[in-house]
């Protein structure tokens, strides 16, 4: 496959105006690697700000509404965070799956109202510690993408899955390169279930504890299309080392 590696910075709730000094270097940083797909998901309050500044890489949204507007005070629509100059949103977050309680549908009408208003979409699955210790690792993920992932013409070319091992997420923890190769084969073979041909062109990203030390290996493993970062992307300094591993040797 010959698509680009596309490495996005997932900045949770971190990030004041004052940081935009370091998304702007980023992506002076990106601009110097063609070959990689760079992004940045800021909060919702820098996207706007992020978006006018940025030349190279794409900026997107963390989470969105099922509904494009209305009643709903302190959630924002899709069509919002594109009025905003988001080109795609992460969804299904495992953060957001714990701790508002987010169902694989409720991930996939989300998916749903954010194609609709013109974006690309990043689906998050990945398991739990006791999941992966009861064996359960590679049916539990399955069935995340079965329940979370929208379908429909056109669909494929604007999703990207990003498998994230809950237990690996914040924690300096990661899957062996030959587990994360195991299961992100498991996903593409899902992935050509649910769309036929179309699945073999996903990106399948790798996350969970990514940083400039691990993200060369990580992303030589099978299938892995690129990384979803969080720590570490916050900073030009770590974040940058990541998007040249993912452009991989220079070619002489
Ligand atoms: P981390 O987060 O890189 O800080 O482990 C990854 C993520 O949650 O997307």
């Amino acid at each position: 496959m010959t698509t680009r590696p596309f490495v996005v910075g997932n900045w949770k709730m971190n990030g004041l105006r004052a940081n935009l000094a370091e998304a702007r270097a980023i992506d002076r940083g990106a601009a110097r690697h063609p070959g990689v797909r760079v992004a940045i998901a800021p909060p919702f309050t820098l996207i706007a700000a992020m978006a006018e500044q940025a030349e190279t890489m794409a900026i997107g949204g963390q989470d969105c509404h099922v509904a494009a507007s209305g009643a709903y005070t302190g959630d924002v629509g899709a069509p919002m965070l594109a009025d905003a100059g988001a080109v795609f949103t992460i969804l299904g977050h495992s953060e957001r799956r714990a701790n508002h309680g987010e169902s694989d549908a409720l991930v996939r009408a989300k998916a749903e109202a954010a194609l609709a208003a013109g974006l690309e979409v990043i689906v998050c699955v990945g398991e739990t510690e006791a999941e992966r210790d009861a064996g359960q690792a590679e049916t539990v993920v399955c069935a995340q993408l079965d329940g979370s992932l929208p379908t429909g013409e056109g669909v494929p070319a604007r999703v990207t899955v990003a498998y994230e091992p809950v237990w690996a997420i914040g924690t300096g923890r990661v899957p062996s390169v030959a587990d994360v190769g195991a299961m992100h084969r498991a996903i593409r073979t899902r992935l050509l279930a649910i769309y036929g041909e179309d699945g073999a062109g996903i990106a399948i990203l790798y996350g969970g504890s990514v940083n400039p030390g691990n993200a060369a290996e990580l992303m030589a493993a099978d299938e892995v299309g690129g990384a979803l970062v969080g720590g570490a992307s916050l900073t030009a300094e770590n974040f940058l080392p990541i998007v040249l591993a993912a452009a991989g040797p220079p070619s002489e």
